[in-house]
Protein backbone atom coordinates (compact mmCIF):
# COMPACT_ATOMS: atom_id res chain seq x y z
CA UNK A 1 0.00 0.00 0.00
CA UNK A 2 1.27 3.48 -1.17
CA UNK A 3 1.04 6.01 1.68
CA UNK A 4 0.53 9.39 0.01
CA UNK A 5 2.21 12.59 1.75
CA UNK A 6 -0.09 14.99 3.42
CA UNK A 7 -2.46 18.26 3.07
CA UNK A 8 -2.16 20.24 1.28
CA UNK A 9 0.56 18.22 -1.22
CA UNK A 10 -1.97 15.73 -1.27
CA UNK A 11 -5.60 16.62 -2.06
CA UNK A 12 -8.18 13.80 -2.68
CA UNK A 13 -10.20 15.93 -4.17
CA UNK A 14 -8.38 15.99 -7.20
CA UNK A 15 -8.85 12.51 -8.84
CA UNK A 16 -12.82 13.34 -7.80
CA UNK A 17 -13.07 16.78 -9.80
CA UNK A 18 -14.03 15.77 -13.32
CA UNK A 19 -16.24 12.84 -14.56
CA UNK A 20 -13.19 11.78 -16.59
CA UNK A 21 -10.70 11.14 -13.58
CA UNK A 22 -13.52 9.84 -11.70
CA UNK A 23 -13.89 7.42 -14.48
CA UNK A 24 -10.03 6.97 -14.72
CA UNK A 25 -9.47 6.01 -10.79
CA UNK A 26 -12.80 4.10 -10.52
CA UNK A 27 -10.93 0.80 -9.02
CA UNK A 28 -14.76 -1.27 -10.03
CA UNK A 29 -17.12 -1.91 -12.57
CA UNK A 30 -20.73 -3.01 -13.07
CA UNK A 31 -21.61 -4.72 -16.56
CA UNK A 32 -24.50 -6.38 -17.53
CA UNK A 33 -21.91 -9.96 -17.79
CA UNK A 34 -22.25 -9.68 -13.67
CA UNK A 35 -26.00 -9.62 -13.64
CA UNK A 36 -28.22 -13.10 -12.80
CA UNK A 37 -31.88 -12.36 -13.22
CA UNK A 38 -34.40 -14.48 -10.89
CA UNK A 39 -37.59 -15.31 -12.64
CA UNK A 40 -40.90 -16.61 -10.72
CA UNK A 41 -42.93 -19.18 -12.82
CA UNK A 42 -46.48 -19.75 -12.49
CA UNK A 43 -48.88 -22.80 -14.27
CA UNK A 44 -51.35 -21.88 -16.95
CA UNK A 45 -51.24 -19.94 -20.05
CA UNK A 46 -51.00 -16.12 -20.63
CA UNK A 47 -50.48 -15.84 -17.04
CA UNK A 48 -47.78 -12.75 -15.54
CA UNK A 49 -49.57 -12.17 -12.14
CA UNK A 50 -47.88 -9.30 -10.37
CA UNK A 51 -46.06 -10.25 -6.76
CA UNK A 52 -47.74 -7.71 -4.29
CA UNK A 53 -44.58 -7.99 -2.14
CA UNK A 54 -42.25 -7.12 -4.84
CA UNK A 55 -43.55 -4.38 -6.87
CA UNK A 56 -42.46 -4.43 -10.58
CA UNK A 57 -41.79 -8.59 -10.08
CA UNK A 58 -44.00 -11.03 -12.05
CA UNK A 59 -45.19 -14.70 -12.13
CA UNK A 60 -45.01 -15.85 -15.66
CA UNK A 61 -46.39 -19.14 -17.00
CA UNK A 62 -43.89 -21.28 -19.35
CA UNK A 63 -45.67 -20.27 -22.43
CA UNK A 64 -44.84 -16.36 -22.00
CA UNK A 65 -41.12 -17.13 -20.46
CA UNK A 66 -39.18 -16.84 -23.12
CA UNK A 67 -41.18 -13.78 -24.30
CA UNK A 68 -40.52 -12.43 -20.81
CA UNK A 69 -36.72 -12.90 -20.91
CA UNK A 70 -36.13 -11.62 -24.46
CA UNK A 71 -35.07 -8.15 -23.52
CA UNK A 72 -32.88 -9.53 -21.31
CA UNK A 73 -30.68 -11.73 -23.57
CA UNK A 74 -30.91 -8.48 -26.19
CA UNK A 75 -29.17 -6.41 -23.53
CA UNK A 76 -27.07 -9.88 -22.37
CA UNK A 77 -27.64 -10.77 -19.15
CA UNK A 78 -25.70 -14.14 -19.36
CA UNK A 79 -28.19 -16.04 -17.18
CA UNK A 80 -31.76 -16.58 -15.44
CA UNK A 81 -32.58 -18.14 -12.16
CA UNK A 82 -35.91 -19.85 -12.23
CA UNK A 83 -38.54 -20.54 -9.43
CA UNK A 84 -41.68 -22.54 -9.45
CA UNK A 85 -44.73 -20.98 -7.46
CA UNK A 86 -46.90 -23.35 -6.32
CA UNK A 87 -50.18 -22.85 -4.38
CA UNK A 88 -50.91 -24.78 -1.04
CA UNK A 89 -52.95 -27.66 -3.00
CA UNK A 90 -50.62 -29.18 -5.26
CA UNK A 91 -47.93 -29.33 -2.14
CA UNK A 92 -47.54 -32.53 -0.24
CA UNK A 93 -45.58 -33.52 2.35
CA UNK A 94 -42.51 -35.28 0.40
CA UNK A 95 -42.63 -32.40 -1.81
CA UNK A 96 -42.97 -35.21 -5.07
CA UNK A 97 -43.94 -32.43 -7.29
CA UNK A 98 -40.09 -31.68 -7.31
CA UNK A 99 -39.83 -35.11 -9.24
CA UNK A 100 -41.80 -34.74 -12.12
CA UNK A 101 -40.14 -33.87 -15.47
CA UNK A 102 -43.54 -32.41 -16.18
CA UNK A 103 -43.17 -30.05 -13.53
CA UNK A 104 -42.80 -25.77 -14.06
CA UNK A 105 -39.70 -26.00 -13.78
CA UNK A 106 -38.96 -28.69 -16.47
CA UNK A 107 -41.57 -27.12 -18.68
CA UNK A 108 -40.00 -23.60 -18.23
CA UNK A 109 -36.52 -25.26 -19.04
CA UNK A 110 -37.13 -26.40 -21.78
CA UNK A 111 -39.29 -23.60 -23.50
CA UNK A 112 -36.18 -21.24 -22.58
CA UNK A 113 -33.71 -23.67 -24.05
CA UNK A 114 -35.07 -23.82 -27.19
CA UNK A 115 -36.08 -20.10 -27.71
CA UNK A 116 -32.89 -19.01 -26.16
CA UNK A 117 -30.46 -21.65 -26.43
CA UNK A 118 -27.44 -19.26 -25.47
CA UNK A 119 -28.92 -17.82 -22.33
CA UNK A 120 -27.74 -19.73 -19.18
CA UNK A 121 -30.25 -21.47 -16.75
CA UNK A 122 -30.35 -21.46 -13.26
CA UNK A 123 -32.30 -24.05 -11.42
CA UNK A 124 -33.39 -23.82 -7.81
CA UNK A 125 -32.82 -27.71 -6.09
CA UNK A 126 -34.67 -27.31 -2.97
CA UNK A 127 -38.03 -28.94 -1.81
CA UNK A 128 -39.53 -25.79 -0.07
CA UNK A 129 -41.44 -25.14 -3.38
CA UNK A 130 -43.49 -28.23 -3.30
CA UNK A 131 -43.88 -29.42 0.24
CA UNK A 132 -46.84 -28.25 2.12
CA UNK A 133 -45.05 -27.16 5.47
CA UNK A 134 -42.53 -25.25 3.26
CA UNK A 135 -39.11 -26.30 4.31
CA UNK A 136 -36.48 -27.40 1.71
CA UNK A 137 -36.42 -30.72 2.91
CA UNK A 138 -38.53 -33.55 3.90
CA UNK A 139 -39.56 -33.94 8.02
CA UNK A 140 -38.95 -36.90 9.97
CA UNK A 141 -40.21 -36.46 13.28
CA UNK A 142 -40.29 -32.61 12.88
CA UNK A 143 -36.91 -31.89 12.01
CA UNK A 144 -35.68 -32.07 8.10
CA UNK A 145 -33.89 -35.26 7.55
CA UNK A 146 -30.55 -34.60 5.51
CA UNK A 147 -29.91 -37.73 3.89
CA UNK A 148 -33.32 -38.79 2.81
CA UNK A 149 -33.60 -34.92 1.65
CA UNK A 150 -30.27 -35.40 -0.35
CA UNK A 151 -31.44 -38.31 -1.96
CA UNK A 152 -34.33 -36.11 -3.50
CA UNK A 153 -32.50 -33.26 -4.52
CA UNK A 154 -30.05 -35.49 -6.22
CA UNK A 155 -33.36 -36.94 -7.92
CA UNK A 156 -34.70 -33.41 -8.31
CA UNK A 157 -31.34 -31.74 -9.82
CA UNK A 158 -31.04 -34.82 -12.61
CA UNK A 159 -34.52 -33.89 -14.00
CA UNK A 160 -33.88 -30.50 -14.21
CA UNK A 161 -29.98 -30.67 -15.81
CA UNK A 162 -32.16 -33.20 -18.37
CA UNK A 163 -34.58 -30.80 -19.62
CA UNK A 164 -32.15 -27.98 -20.27
CA UNK A 165 -30.90 -26.33 -16.54
CA UNK A 166 -27.12 -25.61 -17.36
CA UNK A 167 -26.56 -24.38 -13.78
CA UNK A 168 -28.06 -26.44 -10.38
CA UNK A 169 -28.29 -24.49 -7.83
CA UNK A 170 -28.48 -25.89 -4.23
CA UNK A 171 -30.45 -23.78 -1.78
CA UNK A 172 -31.31 -25.77 0.80
CA UNK A 173 -27.98 -26.25 3.26
CA UNK A 174 -28.10 -30.08 3.63
CA UNK A 175 -24.73 -31.41 4.47
CA UNK A 176 -22.97 -33.08 1.95
CA UNK A 177 -25.14 -32.47 -1.08
CA UNK A 178 -23.23 -31.47 -3.21
CA UNK A 179 -21.12 -34.12 -3.37
CA UNK A 180 -23.80 -36.33 -3.89
CA UNK A 181 -25.76 -34.17 -6.56
CA UNK A 182 -22.28 -34.42 -8.60
CA UNK A 183 -22.24 -37.74 -8.66
CA UNK A 184 -25.47 -38.46 -9.14
CA UNK A 185 -25.20 -35.72 -12.02
CA UNK A 186 -22.02 -37.77 -13.46
CA UNK A 187 -23.64 -41.13 -13.30
CA UNK A 188 -26.40 -39.90 -15.80
CA UNK A 189 -23.76 -38.61 -18.20
CA UNK A 190 -24.82 -34.95 -17.11
CA UNK A 191 -20.70 -33.88 -16.86
CA UNK A 192 -21.24 -30.57 -17.83
CA UNK A 193 -24.05 -29.43 -15.87
CA UNK A 194 -22.57 -26.60 -13.12
CA UNK A 195 -23.51 -26.28 -9.69
CA UNK A 196 -23.85 -22.99 -8.07
CA UNK A 197 -23.89 -23.72 -4.00
CA UNK A 198 -26.10 -21.53 -1.82
CA UNK A 199 -23.24 -22.04 -0.08
CA UNK A 200 -23.10 -19.95 2.94
CA UNK A 201 -27.19 -19.11 2.86
CA UNK A 202 -28.27 -17.27 6.60
CA UNK A 203 -31.70 -17.87 8.31
CA UNK A 204 -32.76 -14.89 7.04
CA UNK A 205 -35.92 -12.46 7.58
CA UNK A 206 -35.06 -11.02 4.54
CA UNK A 207 -36.19 -13.57 2.38
CA UNK A 208 -39.89 -12.66 3.06
CA UNK A 209 -41.15 -11.34 0.14
CA UNK A 210 -39.67 -14.64 -1.94
CA UNK A 211 -41.72 -17.15 0.14
CA UNK A 212 -44.98 -14.87 -1.26
CA UNK A 213 -43.43 -15.18 -4.47
CA UNK A 214 -43.11 -18.82 -4.72
CA UNK A 215 -46.41 -19.66 -2.22
CA UNK A 216 -44.20 -20.76 0.47
CA UNK A 217 -45.66 -18.11 3.09
CA UNK A 218 -48.68 -20.10 4.28
CA UNK A 219 -46.74 -23.11 4.17
CA UNK A 220 -43.71 -22.76 6.06
CA UNK A 221 -43.97 -24.06 9.35
CA UNK A 222 -41.34 -22.67 11.75
CA UNK A 223 -38.58 -21.38 10.75
CA UNK A 224 -35.07 -22.76 8.92
CA UNK A 225 -32.80 -21.61 11.91
CA UNK A 226 -31.71 -25.81 12.21
CA UNK A 227 -30.05 -26.01 8.29
CA UNK A 228 -29.85 -22.26 7.20
CA UNK A 229 -27.07 -20.31 8.88
CA UNK A 230 -26.99 -18.58 12.18
CA UNK A 231 -26.84 -14.61 10.99
CA UNK A 232 -24.05 -13.96 13.73
CA UNK A 233 -21.66 -16.17 12.00
CA UNK A 234 -18.58 -15.77 9.52
CA UNK A 235 -15.86 -18.50 10.17
CA UNK A 236 -18.65 -21.26 10.08
CA UNK A 237 -19.34 -19.26 6.19
CA UNK A 238 -15.91 -20.58 5.39
CA UNK A 239 -16.51 -23.90 6.58
CA UNK A 240 -19.33 -24.48 4.35
CA UNK A 241 -18.36 -23.00 1.40
CA UNK A 242 -14.92 -25.00 1.66
CA UNK A 243 -16.74 -28.20 1.84
CA UNK A 244 -19.12 -27.44 -1.22
CA UNK A 245 -15.76 -26.70 -2.88
CA UNK A 246 -14.31 -29.74 -2.10
CA UNK A 247 -17.48 -31.74 -3.02
CA UNK A 248 -17.41 -30.17 -6.20
CA UNK A 249 -19.13 -26.57 -6.77
CA UNK A 250 -18.42 -24.74 -9.41
CA UNK A 251 -19.38 -21.84 -8.04
CA UNK A 252 -20.27 -20.55 -4.47
CA UNK A 253 -23.03 -18.03 -3.06
CA UNK A 254 -23.29 -16.13 -0.06
CA UNK A 255 -27.06 -14.78 0.75
CA UNK A 256 -28.64 -12.01 1.76
CA UNK A 257 -26.56 -9.75 -0.11
CA UNK A 258 -26.12 -6.18 1.29
CA UNK A 259 -25.93 -6.92 5.17
CA UNK A 260 -23.83 -9.76 4.17
CA UNK A 261 -20.75 -8.15 2.17
CA UNK A 262 -18.10 -9.25 4.63
CA UNK A 263 -18.91 -12.77 4.51
CA UNK A 264 -18.81 -12.17 0.57
CA UNK A 265 -15.70 -10.32 0.80
CA UNK A 266 -14.38 -13.26 3.08
CA UNK A 267 -15.35 -16.16 1.10
CA UNK A 268 -13.92 -14.08 -2.54
CA UNK A 269 -10.26 -13.69 -0.63
CA UNK A 270 -9.95 -17.07 0.96
CA UNK A 271 -11.05 -18.84 -1.90
CA UNK A 272 -10.33 -17.24 -5.07
CA UNK A 273 -13.66 -19.16 -6.40
CA UNK A 274 -16.21 -17.69 -8.32
CA UNK A 275 -18.08 -16.25 -6.28
CA UNK A 276 -22.11 -15.03 -6.16
CA UNK A 277 -23.99 -12.64 -4.36
CA UNK A 278 -27.54 -12.89 -4.11
CA UNK A 279 -29.49 -9.58 -3.24
CA UNK A 280 -32.54 -11.04 -1.78
CA UNK A 281 -36.23 -10.46 -2.29
CA UNK A 282 -36.33 -8.36 0.83
CA UNK A 283 -33.46 -6.26 0.22
CA UNK A 284 -35.15 -5.31 -3.23
CA UNK A 285 -38.52 -4.71 -1.51
CA UNK A 286 -36.94 -2.39 0.80
CA UNK A 287 -35.65 -0.24 -1.86
CA UNK A 288 -38.74 -0.19 -4.13
CA UNK A 289 -41.19 0.66 -0.76
CA UNK A 290 -38.75 3.66 -0.33
CA UNK A 291 -38.74 4.72 -3.96
CA UNK A 292 -42.20 4.45 -3.75
CA UNK A 293 -42.54 6.80 -0.97
CA UNK A 294 -39.99 9.27 -2.68
CA UNK A 295 -37.69 7.98 -0.04
CA UNK A 296 -34.93 6.67 -1.99
CA UNK A 297 -34.32 7.80 -5.86
CA UNK A 298 -34.75 4.27 -8.03
CA UNK A 299 -31.80 4.17 -10.31
CA UNK A 300 -29.15 5.26 -7.82
CA UNK A 301 -30.53 2.98 -4.87
CA UNK A 302 -30.08 0.20 -7.43
CA UNK A 303 -26.74 0.97 -9.27
CA UNK A 304 -25.27 1.95 -5.42
CA UNK A 305 -26.23 -1.44 -4.47
CA UNK A 306 -24.94 -3.08 -7.39
CA UNK A 307 -21.39 -1.68 -7.41
CA UNK A 308 -21.02 -2.45 -3.72
CA UNK A 309 -21.04 -6.44 -4.56
CA UNK A 310 -18.68 -6.36 -6.71
CA UNK A 311 -16.38 -3.82 -4.27
CA UNK A 312 -16.98 -6.53 -1.86
CA UNK A 313 -15.65 -9.34 -4.77
CA UNK A 314 -18.39 -10.87 -6.42
CA UNK A 315 -18.10 -12.26 -9.82
CA UNK A 316 -21.91 -11.71 -10.23
CA UNK A 317 -24.75 -11.45 -8.61
CA UNK A 318 -28.54 -12.32 -8.70
CA UNK A 319 -30.79 -9.49 -8.22
CA UNK A 320 -34.38 -8.98 -9.06
CA UNK A 321 -32.76 -5.30 -10.21
CA UNK A 322 -31.25 -6.97 -13.51
CA UNK A 323 -33.45 -6.03 -16.15
CA UNK A 324 -33.73 -2.52 -14.94
CA UNK A 325 -29.93 -2.52 -14.08
CA UNK A 326 -29.19 -3.76 -17.69
CA UNK A 327 -30.91 -1.21 -19.55
CA UNK A 328 -28.89 1.63 -17.36
CA UNK A 329 -26.05 0.27 -18.59
CA UNK A 330 -27.04 0.02 -21.61
CA UNK A 331 -28.44 3.66 -21.28
CA UNK A 332 -24.84 4.65 -19.80
C1 LIG B 1 -35.48 -21.61 -0.80
C2 LIG B 1 -35.04 -20.30 -1.33
C3 LIG B 1 -35.29 -19.10 -0.69
C4 LIG B 1 -34.77 -18.10 -1.50
C5 LIG B 1 -34.17 -18.72 -2.60
N1 LIG B 1 -34.35 -20.10 -2.47
C6 LIG B 1 -36.07 -18.80 0.54
C7 LIG B 1 -35.84 -19.58 1.76
O1 LIG B 1 -34.78 -20.14 1.99
O2 LIG B 1 -36.78 -19.64 2.54
C8 LIG B 1 -34.85 -16.65 -1.17
C9 LIG B 1 -34.63 -15.70 -2.28
C10 LIG B 1 -35.11 -14.32 -2.00
O3 LIG B 1 -35.52 -13.96 -0.88
O4 LIG B 1 -35.06 -13.53 -2.94
N2 LIG B 1 -34.92 -22.74 -1.28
Amino acid sequence: MHFAGAFPSTRMRRNRRDAWTRALVAENALSVADLIWPIFLTEGAGQRVPVPSMPGVVRVSPDLAAEHVAEAVALGIPAVALFPYTPIERRDEEGTGALDPENLMCRAARALKAAHPGLGLIGDVALDTYTVHGHDGVLRDGYVHNEDTVAILCRQAVLMAQAGVDVVAPSDMMDGRIGAIRAALDAEGLIHTRIMSYAAKYASGFYAPFRDAVGSTAALRGDKKTYQMDPANSDEALREVALDLAEGADMVMVKPGLPYLDILHRVRREFGAPTFAYQVSGEYSMVMAAVERGWLDHDRAMMESLICFKRAGANGVLSYFALEAARRLKAG
